[in-house]
């Protein structure tokens, strides 16, 4: 199966699974993200505004902010992303891809963030990871690729089960996941 067939067959799995358990998947993807150390050092936190059956990381931004993290949800730049501080009062429009985004407040690079939480389509056992094939996360974490031993931010998926794979082909610019939390793991791939 190529790229766009594995895309079309996770994505659909993904939006299959039913409200109640996908509420409850997010629930519980929260509480083992929070055991995660990188998650548990990190004050800048990047999340994202869940679409097309993305799993509900709304939980996780809400306890974020009980433990006194700053949030931010990406904004596109370009073809790139951007990060802008997002509470509770803060103001969402959507963008091109009818995503919402704040509306407002001071836009960080992705290399002020200490992690950022990605959705994902796919993800292996070493880390690769398949997005919807926009390629802005590979873009605005490109930088990554060029540090060894000092990985800042560090990159946590987040999924379902469901959307883990024996291998995916990695390309040369896909930038790989230091850890995936799902449901009912956390998946570690870098220390
Ligand atoms: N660092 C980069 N520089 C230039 N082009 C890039 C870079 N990274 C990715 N791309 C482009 O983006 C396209 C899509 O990449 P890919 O199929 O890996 O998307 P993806 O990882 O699924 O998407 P996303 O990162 O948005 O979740 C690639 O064909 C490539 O041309
Ligand atoms: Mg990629």
């Amino acid at each position: 199966m190529n790229r766009r067939e594995l895309r079309q067959q996770l994505v659909a799995a993904r939006k299959g699974i039913a409200p109640g358990a996908a509420h409850r998947a997010g629930l519980q993807a929260s509480q083992q993200a929070w055991k995660l150390q990188i998650l548990q050092r990190a004050t800048r936190i990047a999340a994202y505004f869940p679409m097309g059956g993305e799993l509900d990381c709304r939980a996780l931004i809400e306890q974020a902010w009980a433990r006194g993290r700053d949030v931010y949800l990406p904004i596109l730049h370009g073809n790139r992303l951007r990060f802008r501080p997002y509470t509770a009062a803060t103001r969402v429009a959507p963008n091109r891809f009818r995503i919402p985004e704040p509306v407002s407040g001071a836009e960080l690079p992705a290399t002020a963030m200490d992690v950022a939480i990605t959705p994902l389509v796919g993800f292996d056992s070493a880390g690769n990871r398949l997005g919807m094939g926009g390629g802005f996360y590979d873009r605005s974490f490109h930088f990554l690729l060029q540090r060894t031993r000092w990985r800042h931010p560090r990159l946590v998926g987040l999924a379902y089960d469901l959307q883990r794979l024996t291998k995916i082909d990695r390309q040369p610019w896909d930038v790989p996941l230091d850890a995936v939390v799902t449901e009912s793991a956390n998946y570690i791939f870098a220390v």
